[in-house]
């Protein structure tokens, strides 16, 4: 039998400092109108110097842990989700290790922008099943305020910093009842052949620049809509379930009317929808665990629903997860 991977906890952080609407278009050529029409962002939140990936990461993980009732002893795997890591190595989830007090195991760093930490669900729960982990810690953690390109006003109104948690735990499966609970599938994507619709245009790797977030919408925004509607499909196929079992869904957090588009081709009701871009931006790899905490906490999604997680990304990248809660 294998083991199954029970989202035990999850947690997030968000930086202290809020940057609204109006605020960018003092220095940038936008307005508060633009923005919440095209994309429903309000405001997006900013990190200070000391709120690195690694900083944020490790709150969020902290509070992850404690919503778990679980103790650093417990992790024996961190995989830390991100486009901006504190340092090309050690990877970031290994700050994070030690920031945590973590002493065994092992952790890496995923790169799969905005999908990050779908994949990483995806990897955690392969790690738990094939019983190389019992205890594993997925973080999404980004702070992109300091790729934007402030001069283009298409992208640099859209991101901002955060990060979110979860908690995986190793749970016996001793049969079919406890096959439907934990993360039910996963299904990740890519196709490189899209890698110039959004992408960072240098690296540490690179000769002369660290780089910045340069992205084609409109592109990306057709990509989204198909992709992520063929992935929350394919979740749904693979566990022999309806749209109408589906009691929330944690979309990636990119433009309210990709968000609403998917509740809509879910037949859900707009509540059963969680939310966060309008507060948060898109927090890349951050954003859905950070919408996933929220909801969690606020105590919207209990014990026993069924959530349905989804994002799309540079790569491209797209995937999707099913989990009972
Ligand atoms: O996280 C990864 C996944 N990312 C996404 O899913 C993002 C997908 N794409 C989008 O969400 C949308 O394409 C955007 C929100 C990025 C852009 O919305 P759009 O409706 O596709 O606008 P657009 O880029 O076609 O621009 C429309 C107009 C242009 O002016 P003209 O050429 O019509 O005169 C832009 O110059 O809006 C102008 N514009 C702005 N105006 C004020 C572009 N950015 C701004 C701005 N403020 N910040």
């Amino acid at each position: 039998m294998l083991p199954c991977s029970i989202l035990a906890g999850c947690g997030g952080y968000l930086p202290e400092r809020v940057v609204s609407n109006d605020e960018l278009a003092r220095t940038v050529d936008t307005s508060d109108s633009w923005i919440q029409e095209r994309t429903g962002i309000r405001q997006r939140h900013f990190a200070a110097r000391h709120e690195t990936s690694a900083f944020m990461g490790a709150a969020a993980a902290r509070a992850a842990l404690a919503d778990a009732g679980a103790t650093p002893d417990d992790v024996d795997a961190i995989i830390l989700a991100t486009s901006t890591p504190d340092q090309a190595f050690p990877a970031t989830a290994l700050r994070v290790q030690a920031d945590l007090g973590v002493k065994r195991g092992f952790g890496f760093d995923l790169s799969a922008a905005c999908t990050g930490f779908i994949y990483g669900l995806s990897v955690g729960d392969a790690l738990i099943k094939a019983r190389q982990a019992t205890g594993v810690l997925v973080i999404g953690s980004e702070v992109y305020s300091r790729i934007l390109n402030w001069q283009d006003r298409g992208t640099c109104v859209l991101f901002g910093d955060g990060a979110g948690a979860v908690f995986l735990r190793a749970g016996a499966d001793d049969g079919p009842a406890n096959r439907r609970q934990g993360i039910l599938s996963t299904h990740i994507h890519a196709q490189g052949t899209l890698g110039d619709i959004l992408y960072v245009d240098g690296a540490v790797g690179q000769p002369d620049k660290p780089g910045h977030l340069v992205m084609n919408g409109r592109e990306v925004f057709r990509h989204a809509v198909t992709r992520l509607a063929e992935a929350v499909d394919e979740a749904l196929a693979a566990n022999g379930l309806a749209r109408s079992d589906v009691d929330w869904l944690v979309p990636h957090q990119a433009n309210r009317r990709i968000i609403d588009a998917m509740g809509r081709k879910l037949e859900l009701p707009a509540e059963r929808v969680v939310v966060t871009v309008d507060r948060h931006a898109n927090t890349s790899a951050a954003s859905v665990p950070l919408a996933l905490a929220e909801a969690c906490r606020d105590g919207r999604i209990r014990k026993g629903q069924l959530v349905l997680l989804e994002a799309l990304g540079g790569g491209l990248t797209w995937g999707s997860a099913l989990v009972r809660m």
